[in-house]
């Protein structure tokens, strides 16, 4: 089967520098990335340098391709209709009510995505699950499509994503593996074939690894799992440093120069963020409930609630600089994001620690170039207002925060280091001659 036209519905971290990968790499492929957010859509038709979605390499890219054979529109049904091949890249967060609340994936948008594919299709299509699924969601979407086509064969892959956000484009450029799952049948294979020669333009044929639909869904949560372990490991034991004087940057070097163990993701930090890591567990572990494996269960949650405990470990550390009074400290925060080269700031470890240092008094100034203010006063308001404060006491501490862009001339009386930062702007930090805290 070959494919001239692919929509690709979820215009965001991941929907917006994969097909514009795609797009570069198979120029003969018209693709339409649309979404339900027409601002959204705005931005990605906007200037290179204000796109929705930072990541080093990508507004090169879009200029490249945007206007030939990428394309980003708010018209979902005209490229449902038009699209042979349609990846589903929406979000799909923890659910904040009825069952499994605060632990499953909600796919109502994923659900939505479905029932939209279902309506506007006018011909057989093949439909990708490129977002982060539980285990078994494509049995689901089988049924929403079914119950609201008429008679349109649809064949679902899993192709889930691996990305990492900073990262994005080299990721996407040279991957360590494509997985994409697929049905038995021969019209599953077909598919799979047809996914698997888009990739092949690019990817090796051996990195393109085929497996049945279930493997595939749940290596990605497996995938994500296995990495937050690894920061929760070594986390806990930057804790039994401190106590004991060890230095968790030589245990990293020592463990990590271990073949069997491998040095990445060994790094101490304040904490994992992202959108990714902390959901995809939970709904691991609800995954695991569901099927009666509560020790399974309470052993991946335990990697969430020791990212909890290093992050609130890191504030008691400041209070603890203070001798617990923090009333008109100014504390620098350097890293707003929730890591270097992105401005995602979805469950940045910077919101819980920055928030709850204002709750205690303290005056904060923020360091991230790729971040704006009004960014920073959402994630903190949204945070407050979760602990439990009224608009008012939210406003009157948002007017606590200011931004500076300047590493030199900085007039705190503490930097706190969340995320990783270059070698000059550290210099610049030392030359403040300011207490510096970090992991
Ligand atoms: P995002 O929130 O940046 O983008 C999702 C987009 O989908 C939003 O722009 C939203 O407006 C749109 N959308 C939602 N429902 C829609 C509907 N019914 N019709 C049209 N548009 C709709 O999310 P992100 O970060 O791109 O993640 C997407 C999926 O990919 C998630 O399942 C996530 O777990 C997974 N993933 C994310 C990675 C990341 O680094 N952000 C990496 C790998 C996977």
């Amino acid at each position: 089967m070959h494919i001239q036209n692919i929509c690709c519905i979820g215009a965001g971290y991941v929907g917006g520098p994969t097909m514009a990968v795609i797009a570069l790499k198979c120029p003969e492929i018209n693709i339409t990335v649309v979404d339900n957010n027409p601002e959204k859509i705005n931005s990605w038709n906007g200037p290179l340098d204000n796109l929705p979605v930072y990541e080093p390499g990508l507004a090169e890219i879009i200029k490249e391709v945007r206007g030939k054979n990428l394309f980003f529109s708010d018209d979902i049904a005209g490229n449902i209709e038009n699209s042979e091949m349609i990846f589903m890249a929406v979000n799909t967060p923890t659910k904040t009510e009825g069952e499994g609340a605060g632990m499953a994936a909600d796919l109502k948008y994923v659900e939505a995505c479905a029932r939209d594919i279902a309506k506007y299709s006018k011909s057989d299509k093949i439909v990708i699950e490129k977002s982060t699924l539980p285990v078994k969601t494509a049995e689901k979407i089988k049924d929403i499509l079914e119950e609201n086509s008429n008679g349109i064969q649809f064949e679902i892959l899993s192709n889930p994503e691996f990305l990492a956000e900073g990262t994005a484009i080299k990721d996407l450029f040279k991957s360590d593996r494509v997985l994409i799952g697929g049905d038995s049948s021969i019209s599953g294979q077909k598919a799979v074939k047809a996914l698997s020669e888009i990739y092949n333009r690019w990817i090796p044929k051996n990195k393109i690894l085929t497996t049945n639909v279930w493997s595939s869904e749940l290596s990605k949560l497996a995938s994500n799992a296995m990495l937050a372990q690894r920061i929760s490991s070594i986390n806990s034991l930057s804790a039994l440093c401190e106590k004991t004087g060890a230095d968790i940057n030589e245990i990293s070097t020592a463990i990590g120069m271990d073949h069997r163990i491998g040095p990445h993701f060994l790094r101490a930090s304040v904490a994992f963020g992202g959108s990714c890591f902390q959901k995809d567990i939970l709904n691991l572990a609800y995954l695991c409930k569901f099927y009666g494996l509560d020790e399974v269960a309470e052993y991946w949650h335990q990697v969430v609630k020791i990212n909890d405990y290093q992050k609130n470990r890191f504030v008691q550390k400041i209070i603890d600089f203070f001798d617990g009074d923090l009333k008109s400290k100014n504390i620098s925060i350097v890293g707003w994001s929730f890591k270097k080269n992105t401005k995602d700031t979805r469950e940045s470890p910077s919101i819980h620690v920055a928030s709850r240092l204002l709750v205690l008094g303290a005056e904060i100034i923020v360091l991230d170039s790729l971040v704006d203010k009004e960014r920073v006063k959402l994630d903190v308001s949204e945070w407050l207002t979760r602990y439990g404060l009224s608009i008012d006491e939210s406003k009157e501490l948002l007017t606590k925060i200011r931004l500076s862009q300047s590493f030199e001339n900085n007039n705190s009386d503490l930097i706190s280091i969340i995320h990783d930062i270059d070698t000059v702007e550290s210099e610049k930090l030392k030359s403040n001659n300011i207490p510096i805290i970090k992991i």
